[in-house]
């Protein structure tokens, strides 16, 4: 199913006429094509738009602030006045508003929703970070302008647009609250001339035509029974009826014609991050080790229960795997924790052990200035979660001793020797780190954040070894 297009009113500037224009744009488009779906939803902190469409007197499902916590639209959305749908406005977002930087949130939610036909979003007189997801979501920005202040102003949104490498191409000028009465000598005859002269002078393109002032359409939010008022309905009259039915009918034919709309990108560019972050886990699954690091036997039993305890990699990253649970602990009570007896699993050292290495990282490496080719010293770190330094242990390798590779080798060799031993046969410069994994989802570390979390404790703990 095709995107919704998205129209976003913006201006930095209050008073222009967004809100206006945004609630009477949809009432309109409805008017233009009464099979179209459009949608509503408003930044602002007024609640002009609950005001003007709401039918329902029910306390709301939720609101537009719902946009930025992962709710789908389609939960939001409320059947409004005039056949226009709308999401309630929120007064929560002042406390959103510092908490959120992403600004591709809105797009996000939408993307996620089966909302078709077009979306009009009215924003707050801010480039606040709800302003800025409305922006980046849009196929066409209509920023109204009523003066050279306000003109100056839209320099920010086209900054937002150069510096988030969105092209420029949806933005339009639309100068509004343009009083017919003032008339200039010279080339710019009215206000509405001088407005579009500034504008093409700064590269900014504009919608055709303009809203004028009028006291009527003033009026219309003016009542004693505290309503809004649509324009085609109590306005129709006025020269803002004609203008405002003609910028809908140049959004309603732009909407024809955009047919790969920005949300439709905006999926494409997941798609496409998400097959590469994809292709990133499965290099990593490639590139495992296929049994235990230890002892070798595939990790994976015939009922494809996994074995795994523990995953493995060093530091050049040229190695990585995963050891047995069982393999591991052996490893660590008899040759870094020198205990007497042997430790077996379901010992409550061994269990205790199992539950706080949950919450530490392992490294092994050459002991510190042991280059010695003769004397092979190991040394054993652990760290706690934030990869801060727990304890350390250096032991010496047995199979060394005597200048001679002695015919008799410990447990830890095989380890050793897939690891961290370089071409000699000597221990080499990298170090092999080591965390717990689930057993239920071990492949769960090569997750693309897990993994990052993993090489970020790996960076940091390789600042703090001698
Ligand atoms: N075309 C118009 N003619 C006269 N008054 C208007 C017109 N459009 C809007 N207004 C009035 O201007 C004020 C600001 O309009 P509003 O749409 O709320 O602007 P914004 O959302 O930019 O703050 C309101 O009182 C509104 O009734
Ligand atoms: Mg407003």
């Amino acid at each position: 199913m095709s995107a919704p297009y998205i129209v976003t009113i913006s201006s930095e500037k209050g008073g222009v006429g967004k809100t206006t224009l945004a609630t009477n744009l949809a009432i309109y488009l409805k008017a233009l094509h009464e099979d179209l779906p459009v949608t509503l939803l408003s930044f602002d902190n007024h609640f002009s738009v609950d005001q003007m469409f709401r039918i329902n007197r029910q306390p709301a499902k939720g609101d537009v602030s719902g946009l930025f916590s992962g709710i789908n639209p389609d939960a939001l959305v409320e059947t409004g006045e005039y056949g226009v749908q709308f999401i309630p406005s929120s007064n929560q977002l002042n406390d959103l508003r510092h908490e959120l930087k992403d600004t591709t949130l809105l797009a996000k939610a939408l993307a996620k929703s089966s909302l078709g036909g077009i979306v009009i979003i009215d924003t707050r007189p801010d480039l606040d970070i709800f302003t800025q997801n409305a922006l980046y979501a849009a196929d066409r920005v209509i920023v109204p302008v009523k003066d050279a202040p306000s003109m100056d102003n839209c320099r920010h949104i086209y900054d937002f647009f150069d510096s988030h490498g969105l092209s420029r191409r949806p933005l339009r000028i639309l100068p509004c609250l343009v009083d017919n009465r003032i008339h200039y000598d010279g080339p710019f005859r009215d206000p509405y001339q001088l407005l579009k002269a500034y504008a093409i002078n700064r590269g900014y393109r504009c919608m055709e035509g303009f809203i004028a002032k009028s006291p009527k359409v003033e009026s219309l939010n003016t009542n004693p029974e505290g309503k809004i008022y649509p324009i085609l309905t109590h306005g129709r009259q006025t020269e803002v009826h004609v203008q405002i039915a003609n910028v809908a009918r140049q959004v309603y034919l732009h909407s024809l014609d955009t047919e790969l709309r920005r949300l439709d990108e905006y999926r494409l560019a997941m798609v496409h991050a998400e097959r590469e972050h994809q292709s990133a886990y499965e290099i990593r699954c490639k590139e495992l080790e296929t049994g235990c690091l230890v002892c070798g036997r595939p990790l994976v039993d015939n009922d494809g229960v996994s074995a795994a305890g523990y995953f493995a990699q060093l530091s050049d990253q040229k190695i990585s795997g995963f050891i047995e649970e069982e393999c591991f602990t052996k490893l660590v009570f008899r040759y870094f924790y020198g205990a007497k007896r042997s430790i077996e699993p379901h010992d409550p050292i061994w269990d205790l052990f199992r539950e706080s290495a949950q919450r530490s990282y392992f490294l092994l490496q050459r002991a510190p200035h042991t280059r010695n080719f003769y004397q092979q010293k190991l040394s054993f770190y652990r760290f706690d979660e934030h990869g801060l330094e727990v304890s350390h242990k250096t032991i010496e390798l047995q199979e060394f001793e005597k200048r001679l590779l002695s015919k008799e080798r410990s447990d830890l060799f095989p380890l050793l020797e897939r690891t961290l031993f370089d071409d000699q046969g000597r221990l080499g410069d990298s170090f092999l780190l080591l965390r717990k994994v689930s057993s239920d989802l071990p492949e769960e570390i090569l997750y693309d954040q897990n993994f990052e979390n993993f090489t970020a404790i790996m960076a940091k703990i390789s600042t703090q070894l001698p």
